[in-house]
């Protein structure tokens, strides 16, 4: 290299990419056709469709539950064997709290520190740090029963936050709430993600939800379920309730619900015509 040569260094891969995928399942069912996607560090993603479009297939195959049919998938530039290692670590919140019944909810947090024969006090101490994260700290020795279905969703959460992931993929965790519950724990996930770090991939089928969390929209249509835009919202960093009811905010939603009637009416006509679209 000359001195006159600037020094380019290669890009960084993806964190996520997604080449050409298709997944048929088993029954025939063909679930996904041509996506295509990278998801950069630190991106806040949300997957956004009716239902049947596909989100939950493609959030699977992130976290190695499903395999494509075709097509390729990369985590952090190289094949699933490698996630879990330092730096490409990754948890998964469902849509159900998914907590173990007769244990304490500090033990259904501890769990995946003993699967991994974290030592009991450091443990213990990450315990504490991930259920204080989600407003949980005094909530510790107590059943999930006792909880109400939002401080569930918060335990659940604290479990997948408990090993750090740099890759957090939640399928509409919140998707059960009542609404009021659900814009406070989306303001504390917004903030937990800008305190963490992470980067985050959200399924939702709303769109006020993925406009208010997402640094950028993936929007997925059905039949079969496939990508048909992304969106990227700018607007504040620090999103609050102000920001629910900001011009920005509001213009964000517009924009996406004009997009998803008019692909809508476009794939409606088309199979009204039989035109493949
Ligand atoms: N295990 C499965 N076997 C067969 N079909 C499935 C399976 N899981 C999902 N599907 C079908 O694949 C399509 C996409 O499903 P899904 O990914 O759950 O969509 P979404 O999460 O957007 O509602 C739907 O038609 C659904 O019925
Ligand atoms: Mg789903």
């Amino acid at each position: 290299m000359t001195a006159t040569e600037a020094y380019i260094p290669a890009p960084a891969a993806p964190l996520l990419s997604v080449q050409r995928v298709d997944k048929r399942y088993p029954n025939g069912t063909v679930a996904l056709e041509d996506v295509r996607l990278a998801i950069e560090p630190g991106e806040f993603i949300s997957l956004l469709g009716p239902s049947g479009c596909g989100k939950s297939t493609l959030l699977k195959m992130f976290a190695g539950i499903e395999t494509p049919t075709h097509g390729h998938m990369r985590w952090w530039g190289q094949p699933f064997g490698t996630v879990g290692s330092k730096g490409r670590r990754m948890s998964m919140v469902f849509q159900e709290a998914t907590l173990m019944p007769w244990a304490t909810v500090a033990e259904n947090v501890r769990l995946p520190l003993d699967l991994a024969h974290v030592p009991r006090r450091e443990a213990d101490a990450r315990v504490a740090e991930a259920l204080d994260g989600v407003g949980l700290a005094k909530f510790g020795k107590v059943l999930p029963r006792e909880l109400s279905g939002g401080m569930q969703m918060r335990a659940s959460l604290a479990r997948a936050l408990v090993t750090e992931p740099d890759l957090l993929l939640l399928d509409e965790p919140f998707g059960a709430l009542d609404e009021f519950t659900r814009n406070r724990l989306d303001s504390d996930l917004r903030a937990l993600w800008q305190r963490r770090g992470m980067t985050v991939v959200f399924v939702t089928h709303s769109i006020y939800e993925a406009v208010y969390l997402s640094s950028r929209v993936v929007v997925m249509q059905a039949r079969p379920g496939r990508i048909i835009a992304e969106v990227p919202i700018g607007g504040p960093l620090a999103r609050d309730d102000a920001y629910r009811v900001s011009e920005p905010f509001m213009q964000h939603c517009k924009a996406l619900s004009e997009l998803i009637t008019d692909a809508h009416r476009a794939s409606f006509a088309n199979e009204e015509t039989g035109v493949q679209s």
